[in-house]
Parts: C-alpha cells; structure tokens; sequence
C-alpha cells in the first residue's frame, strides 16, 4: 500500500444546529475565528502536511463555502492599486489551484461515516487519505495532521487523531480500547462511538483527525445506521480491526479547540486572539478587566 497522503475529505454537509440561528443562513465553517473562518485553518493544516487535493462533502445551504474559495480578482485589484500589499498577501495565500477542489453533495444528513462514504469514487483503491473536521481547530507548533502524515510514513495502517479526555466527557467522543501504548502512538484493539457512562474502555478519545485506508470505504458500504441513528465512520474503523489490519491512536502535540460548540468557540477566540501580536496587549487587558471580580459578579 502506498504511504503517500495527497488527498483530504472534509465533510462539512452537518447542519450545525448548535450554532442556530446562525447556521440558518452561514455554513458553520465559515464562522470566523479573529479573522479567518474555521475552514481556513483546516485547508492550511491539510496543505502544510502535503495535501494537494481537497474533497469538500457539503450539502444545501453551504453555498458561502464554495465561493470562498473563489478567487477574488476585483478585490485583489483594488488592495493593489492601493498599494495594500499585506491584505493583497493574505487575500493570495487563500487562492486555491484550479481543479485542486472538489465538491460532493450529501443529500441527506446520514452521519459522518455517510459523509465520508460519499467521495467514495474519488479515492484510488491504493490509495490513503485524510479526512479533517473543521470543527476540531488544533493551535499547535507542528501541525497536528502535518504530525500524522510523518508517523503515518512509519506504520501504514489507519491512524486516529488521540486526546486524553476527563471520563465524565467520555460518552462524547469515539474512545479507544488500547492494546498496546507506545507513547506518541498506541495500538488499538477497538474503538466505541460514544459510549454509556462507566462503560468507555480508556480515556483516550477521538478527534477529528484521520488518515484512512481505502478498506474502510468499503466497510462504510456494508454498514448500517450506529449510535445516533448515524453511519458512523468509528464503526467502520473498528472493522478494520476486526478484518485483522493496524488501526493506531496518534496523541498529537497541540490544544484542540472543539468549534462544533459554542464554549469551544469561544475559549478558541480567545487563545488565537491572544496569539495575535497586533491584538495581545489590548486584548488581555480587556480580560482581565472583564473576568475581574466586579464584572464577573454581575
Ligand atoms: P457534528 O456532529 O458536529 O454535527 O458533525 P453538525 O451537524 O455539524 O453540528 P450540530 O451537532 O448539529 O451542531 C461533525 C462533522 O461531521 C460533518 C459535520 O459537517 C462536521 O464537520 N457531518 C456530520 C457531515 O458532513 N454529514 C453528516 O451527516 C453529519
């Protein structure tokens, strides 16, 4: 099987009800961390760790997406002949190749494993791909698929972005039952989508991070609806398991910020506005001020 990771699925067809009424109208990837929407950080994750072909699942209403990654010649024009040289930099570092993109349609919200199963046609029958959610930011020095990729050249296999998670958030997540823990990397023996309080086998959980075999489109296509009512894309990894091949947990290096909610989002405005130089100072003082005890009282 061949190593080389090129290809990233984004499924990004959810509806996104946890961000209501917004989400009526704005695709959920297109909310906007400090400046830049949360599909931006995905798209610069998947070409920093050698991406060169973005599968985007998408569903109606996610119009906005699509043309966000259009390019923009009137705007670049004008930040140019304003002589904007930094905007027109930052305008130019979103352009995407023609053809790089491609856009499948869910027609019905079925479930991640579903979203994933629709750019079936896309992948070779040799070849591994990426999937990322745009919803897991991950603020880190090295990017955390960038990270998955260079492991990934080791092991082959399948290999599941891992985080420690409290029990008590457990029945949240996908959880690993581990077999053998390496360290950066474990083994795993199996894998539950959102299990019953006390039940989760570790408390190591699932984020939306994955480097997959083509296998795991074929399991997707003999299985049915899983926690939820959903085709989930756990389940299809845990057959791989059971078909005897190498599924890994990688415990990335960095902070993930679950933007799917709103507490996450907003813990992540706030880590990326303080990492933004121009924004620090007068950022924290605002905090600070804001979360001391006066203010915090009423
Ligand atoms: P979520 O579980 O966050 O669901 O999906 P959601 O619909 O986006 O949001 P809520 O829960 O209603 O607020 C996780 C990821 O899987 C994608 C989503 O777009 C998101 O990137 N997804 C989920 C699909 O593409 N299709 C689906 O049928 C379900």
């Amino acid at each position: 099987m061949n190593r080389r990771v090129t290809k990233a699925i984004f499924p990004v067809a959810g509806l996104g009800t946890r961000f209501l009424p917004a989400t009526k109208s704005i695709p959920k990837e297109i909310m906007t961390l400090v400046d830049r929407p949360l599909i931006q950080y995905a798209i610069d994750e998947a070409r920093a760790a050698g991406i060169k072909e973005f599968i985007f699942v998408t569903s109606r209403g996610k119009g906005a997406l699509e043309d966000y990654f259009d390019h923009s010649p009137i705007l670049e024009d004008s930040l140019r002949s304003k002589g904007k040289t930094d905007l027109l930099e930052t305008l130019e570092n979103t352009n995407m190749e023609s053809g790089a993109i491609a856009y499948i349609r869910q027609h019905k919200a079925l479930g991640l494993g579903h979203a994933v199963w629709c750019a079936r046609r896309l992948i070779a029958s040799d070849e591994p791909f990426a999937v990322i959610l745009p919803d897991d930011v991950i603020a880190g020095d090295k990017p955390c698929l960038q990270q998955m990729v260079e492991a990934y050249e080791e092991s082959g296999g399948c290999m599941v972005a891992a985080m420690e998670v409290p029990p008590s958030a457990a029945s949240s997540y996908g959880i690993l039952d581990v077999e053998n823990d390496f360290g950066s990397m474990v083994s795993v023996r199996g894998m539950v989508e959102k299990p019953e309080p006390g039940k989760a086998p570790s408390e190591l959980a699932v984020i939306g991070r994955y480097i997959l075999a083509p296998s795991v489109l074929e399991n997707l296509s003999r299985l049915g609806s899983g926690a939820g009512g959903e085709i989930q894309l756990t389940d299809a990894i845990a057959a791989e398991i059971r078909a005897g091949r190498d599924v890994f947990g990688y415990r990335f290096r960095g902070q993930r910020f679950d933007c799917g909610s709103k507490a996450g989002f907003l813990q992540a405005t706030v880590a990326f506005g303080l990492a933004r130089e121009e924004l620090r100072d007068e950022f924290a003082a605002y905090l600070r001020e804001m979360t001391s005890l006066p203010h915090a009282a009423q």
